[in-house]
C-alpha cells in the first residue's frame, strides 16, 4: 500500500501506519547497527531510527553517509516515545537519499553575527530562525484578519511616488523614464484618498527609508500595516490600535506557543498585554524622562535611549500623544488648545523595544494644509492631488502605521529587527 506523505507536525495522527517524510538531516549519530537521524521538514522536528536489520546492509550503508542538511525521503512508521523530542519517532522502513550536502558551513556551533547575516539564505533554516518566521506569518495573518472582521477593504498603495510621506531627508530615489520618483516611505498619504471611497481601510505593504541609522530598530525596507479611518479623530484611532494590539498578541499566545517556547520568550510578559494601555502626553513623557535623568530638552524628539526607558517604564505598551508639531510630519492636525501640539501618537512597546506605532489625525483643511506645505517646503505641484482632498467632502480622519519587523522584534522577544524579516535590507548590507 503507498504511504502518504506526512507533515511532522501532523505525525501524533499518523501512530502506527506506514507514512513519507520529506526533508532534511539536522544531526546524525550512529550507534553501531542503528543511527539516529534528527530530520526537519519545515513543520517540525522528528527522530527517525534506521536499524541494519530492517532496511538492509545497502540502504543502512547509504545512511551512514548523510550529513547536516542532507536532504531525502524516509517510509516508516512513527510511534509515540515519551523520551523523543516531540513526543514520536519513527522506525524507517526505507530510505532515498536525494542529495549528500558537503561541508554545511553553519555548524552547531556558535557564529558571529556578520558571518550568520552572510549566510542568511542558510541561516533562515535554523529552529530559531523558523520559529520567527511562523510567527512573523501569524502576526500578519491576524492584521489582515483584524482589519477584515472589522469592515475595513484593503487597499494597495504605489511603491513609485512622486513625493515624500514622512520628510525628505529619508527617501530612496530612482529614475522613473524621464522622471524622479522616490520609493514610497508610508501607504498613508493614499490610504487617506482609499478612506474618502471606502469610509474604513488599510493598506499593507514594504515600505523603504534610506535612514543612516544602524540601530536594533532600523531597517532600510520594512513592511507596514497601516489602517486610516474617515471621520475619526485622535482618540478613536488610539482605542483601535489599542484593542489591535490586545488581539495580535492574544492570536500569537493562542496558537504560536510552540515557537514562542522555541524562542524562549517569557509568555507572562505578554500575556500581561490587556487593555487599557496608559495615556501618557507627550509634555508628561518629557518630564518622567528627565526625572529619570535623561538629558531630553522640552521640544526635542526622543532619543532611541530615550524610548527605551519610556518603554521599560509600563508592563504594556503605553501611548504617548501630543508630540510637538515642529517635530512631526507635516500632514498633521494641531491640538485645537494649543495649535504647537500635533494630535498624533506613537506606541511604545514595553520591554525597551520602543515605537512600534505612530499615527494621528490628519488636516483637513484645505488652507491649513497648504500652509503646512509651504512651511515644510514641500512641492505643492507633487501634492495637488493630496490637496485636492480637501476639496471635495473633506471630513476629519485618523490613523495609523504599525512596522511588523518592530511587532515581531518584540512579541518573539528578540532583541534586533534584522532576525524578524527574512531578507533584512540595513544600513552597509544588500547581500543575499
Ligand atoms: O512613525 P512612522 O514614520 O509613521 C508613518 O509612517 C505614518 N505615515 C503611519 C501612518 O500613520 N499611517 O512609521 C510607522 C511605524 C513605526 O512606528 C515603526 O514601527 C515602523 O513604522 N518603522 C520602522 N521599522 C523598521 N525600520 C525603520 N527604519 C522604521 N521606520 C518606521
Ligand atoms: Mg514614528
Amino acid at each position: 500500500m503507498a504511504s502518504s506523505i506526512v507533515s511532522i507536525v501532523n505525525i501524533s495522527q499518523w501512530v502506527g501506519q506506514a507514512v513519507k517524510i520529506q526533508g532534511w538531516v539536522t544531526r546524525h549519530r550512529s550507534s553501531g547497527k542503528v543511527q539516529f537521524l534528527m530530520m526537519r521538514d519545515g513543520s517540525g522536528e522528528l527522530q527517525a531510527i534506521v536499524s541494519k536489520s530492517t532496511v538492509g546492509e545497502e540502504v543502512f550503508e547509504q545512511a551512514a553517509h548523510l550529513t547536516q542538511e542532507s536532504s531525502l525521503v524516509v517510509t516508516g512508521i512513527p510511534r509515540a516515545d515519551s523520551r523523543a523530542p516531540g513526543g514520536y519517532e519513527l522506525d524507517v522502513t526505507e530510505l532515498h537519499v536525494i542529495q549528500i550536502a558537503q561541508d554545511y558551513p553553519i555548524q552547531p556551533k556558535d557564529h558571529g553575527t556578520g558571518f550568520l547575516m552572510d549566510h542568511r539564505h542558510l541561516w533562515l533554516r535554523s529552529r530559531r530562525q523558523t520559529a520567527i518566521l511562523k510567527i512573523r506569518h501569524e502576526i500578519i495573518k491576524r492584521c489582515r484578519a483584524f482589519f477584515d472582521e472589522r469592515g475595513f477593504t484593503l487597499v494597495d498603495t504605489p511603491i513609485f511616488t512622486p513625493n515624500a510621506c514622512e520628510g525628505t531627508t529619508t527617501l530612496f530615489q530612482t529614475q522613473y523614464f524621464e522622471e524622479i520618483a522616490y520609493l514610497a516611505q508610508s501607504g498613508q498619504l493614499y490610504g487617506e484618498a482609499a478612506a474618502m471611497a471606502l469610509g474604513k481601510i488599510y493598506c499593507f505593504g514594504p515600505t523603504f527609508r534610506a535612514e543612516k541609522s544602524k540601530t536594533r530598530r532600523h531597517l532600510m525596507e520594512f513592511w507596514m500595516v497601516e489602517p486610516e479611518v474617515a471621520f475619526a479623530e485622535l482618540a478613536d484611532v488610539m482605542g483601535l490600535a489599542e484593542e489591535f494590539l490586545v488581539v495580535i498578541v492574544q492570536g500569537v499566545l493562542e496558537t504560536r506557543r510552540t515557537e514562542l517556547a522555541i524562542l524562549e520568550r517569557d509568555v507572562s510578559n505578554l500575556e500581561a498585554i490587556v487593555a487599557p494601555f496608559p495615556r501618557l502626553s507627550y509634555e508628561d513623557a518629557v518630564a518622567m524622562l528627565r526625572a529619570k535623568g535623561a538629558t531630553i530638552e522640552p521640544g526635542g524628539d526622543f532619543g532611541s535611549e530615550d524610548e527605551t526607558v519610556l518603554s521599560q517604564a509600563f508592563d504594556r505598551p503605553v501611548i504617548v500623544h501630543r508630540y510637538p508639531a515642529a517635530i512631526k510630519a507635516f500632514y498633521m492636525q494641531p491640538d485645537p488648545l494649543n495649535a504647537n501640539l500635533a494630535l498624533c501618537m506613537d506606541i511604545l512597546a514595553p520591554e525597551g523595544y520602543g515605537e512600534i506605532i505612530g499615527g494621528g489625525q490628519r488636516i483637513h483643511d484645505y488652507d491649513l494644509l497648504l500652509t503646512k506645505l509651504r512651511e515644510h517646503g514641500l512641492s505643492e505641484e507633487a501634492f495637488q492631488w493630496y490637496l485636492e482632498l480637501r476639496k471635495y467632502g473633506s471630513v476629519p480622519h485618523a490613523g495609523f502605521g504599525m512596522g511588523i519587523e518592530r511587532a515581531v522584534a518584540w512579541i518573539c522577544g528578540v532583541d534586533h529587527v534584522r532576525e524578524t524579516i527574512p531578507f533584512p535590507r540595513m544600513l552597509y548590507r544588500l547581500y543575499p
